[in-house]
């Protein structure tokens, strides 16, 4: 199964860095899979360690791609690193090994500390639609405009129908920026 999270590293500066990530559950290990270059990537082979951060907010899976950065954070209870304030629940993981890959390597990892924050609240279409929207704009330059639109089209029916002020601010983000990707695209 496949768990999209927030994943939250430091920089050997101590610098905190949030990316969405399909987070791979196999058993009790969690498989991240970087595509290079990534930070997440680099910080993690620094630090050999990460905090997975399970999230419903998800102004910060878009935020994150649309240069909304600023999210409150709290200090990581056991690893060196840190765990977003918004979190419903996060994990606290560390690296058990690596498969080098050219692309996208895994990293293998084990829980070393989880902490319940608040109460998950049930499905919300609306989430799903920003959540698939983010990854359409995070392929947006390998994806003919046409399937964008269309694809659009159809998220735009379950965001219609339930979104809440976060679905609403987070859908304006992603939906704006997949605008401009597409309009510099057509004019190059
Ligand atoms: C829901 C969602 C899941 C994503 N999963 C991954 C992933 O598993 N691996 C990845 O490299 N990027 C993933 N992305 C895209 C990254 O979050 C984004 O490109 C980010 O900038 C990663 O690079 P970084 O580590 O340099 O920040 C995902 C994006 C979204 C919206």
């Amino acid at each position: 199964m496949i768990q999209e999270t927030i994943v939250t590293t430091l920089n050997p500066q101590g610098k905190a860095h949030l990316a969405p990530m399909g987070i791979h559950v196999q058993n009790d290990e969690f498989i991240i899979l970087p595509f290079r270059p990534s930070t997440t990537l680099d910080n993690l082979l620094s630090s050999r360690t990460a905090v997975i951060n399970y999230c419903d907010d998800v102004r910060i899976f878009a935020g994150c791609l649309t240069g909304h950065r600023d999210w409150p954070l709290s200090s990581a209870e056991i690893i060196k690193g840190v765990f977003l304030n918004a979190a419903l629940a996060h994990c606290e993981v560390e690296i058990i090994r690596i498969e080098e890959d050219a692309i996208r390597p895994k990293l293998f990892c084990k829980a070393i500390h989880q902490v319940q924050h608040r109460p998950f609240e049930g499905f919300n279409r609306a989430q799903f639609s920003v959540l698939e929207a983010a990854i359409l704009l995070s392929r947006v330059n390998h994806l003919p405009i046409e399937k964008i639109e269309s694809e659009l089209k159809y998220l735009a029916i379950g965001f219609e129908k339930t979104a809440g002020p976060r679905e609403q601010e987070a859908w304006q983000w992603v939906t704006s920026a997949i605008q401009e990707k597409c309009h510099e695209a057509s004019h190059s």
